[in-house]
C-alpha cells in the first residue's frame, strides 16, 4: 500500500465511471474473479477497455490470450473482435475455465471464444504444431515465470504487424531488482530482455497506478 493508493483508486473510479461502460455481464465476470484460483488478478475496467481499443486499432480479428481466470479480459477482447472474430484463451485450471464459460455465456460471446484448458505452454505448442493461422493480437497475463516461453510461442503464432501486450511488468517496482529471488520478477525481466534482443520486435512499457496498485504493461509490435 502507498500513501496515494486511495487517490489512485478514486481517480480510476472517476475515469471508469466517466468513460468505461461496464455492463452487467462484465461486472459479474469481474466479481467472479473471487471464484477463481487468483482472486483480483483480472485487469481493471479501464485496462480492459484499453485492450479492446488496442485490438480494434490493430484491426484484430484473431486474438490469443494467456490466462483466462473468470474471463473478464476475454469478454473485452471477444467484444472487440466482433461477431466474426475469434478469441483463443489458454487457462491452466478447469475450475477457472468453468467460471469463465458462464461469464462468456452471460456476455453472449461464447461462440467466438475457445477456452483451452491445461498448461498454456503445452496448449500453445499444440496450436503451433497444428499450423494455426497467426493471431493479430496477443494478451499475455498468466503465470509470470513462464513469460519468456509465452512470448516465444506468441511470436511463433504471430505475423508481422501482430501486437502483443504483457501485463504486470512493474510489480510495485520490483522489476528493477536484477537479484530478485521472486521467480515472477525474473520472468518479467527475462521476457523484457528477450523482447529487446529480438530484431522482429519493437516495444515500450508503461507504469500504471490505479485500482490495481502500482504495476504496468509492455506493448510489443512485431515489425518483420
Ligand atoms: C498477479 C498476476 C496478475 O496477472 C495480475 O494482474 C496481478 C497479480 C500475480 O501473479 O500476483
Ligand atoms: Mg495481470
Amino acid at each position: 500500500m502507498y500513501e496515494s493508493d486511495g487517490l489512485w483508486r478514486q481517480v480510476d473510479a472517476y475515469l471508469v465511471e466517466t468513460l468505461v461502460d461496464e455492463d452487467a455481464a462484465l461486472a459479474q465476470a469481474r466479481e467472479d474473479g473471487a471464484l477463481t484460483t487468483m482472486p483480483r488478478a483480472e485487469v481493471a475496467p479501464n485496462q480492459g477497455k484499453l485492450l479492446a481499443l488496442l485490438a480494434q486499432m490493430t484491426g484484430a480479428t484473431r486474438v490469443l490470450e494467456f490466462g483466462t481466470l473468470a474471463g473478464y479480459s476475454t469478454i473485452w477482447l471477444a467484444r472487440a473482435v466482433g461477431e466474426h472474430g475469434r478469441v483463443t484463451t489458454l487457462e491452466l485450471q478447469e475450475q477457472n475455465a468453468a467460471v469463465a464459460r458462464a461469464n462468456l455465456e452471460r456476455a453472449r460471446v461464447s461462440e467466438r471464444v475457445d477456452i483451452i484448458v491445461g498448461p498454456a505452454a503445452d496448449s500453445a505448442r499444440r496450436l503451433i504444431d497444428a499450423d494455426t493461422e497467426p493471431y493479430d493480437f496477443v494478451f499475455i497475463d498468466a503465470d509470470k515465470p513462464s513469460n519468456p516461453e509465452y512470448l516465444k510461442a506468441s511470436v511463433a503464432l504471430s505475423h508481422p504487424g501482430t501486437v502483443i501486450v504483457i501485463d504486470n511488468v512493474v510489480r510495485d517496482g520490483a522489476v528493477v531488482d536484477p537479484d530478485s529471488t521472486d521467480a515472477r520478477v525474473q520472468g518479467v525481466r527475462a521476457v523484457l530482455g528477450d523482447i529487446a534482443d529480438d530484431p522482429r520486435l519493437e516495444a515500450t512499457a508503461l507504469q500504471t497506478v490505479g485500482s490495481k496498485g502500482w504495476d504496468g504493461f509492455t506493448l510489443v509490435r512485431r515489425i518483420r
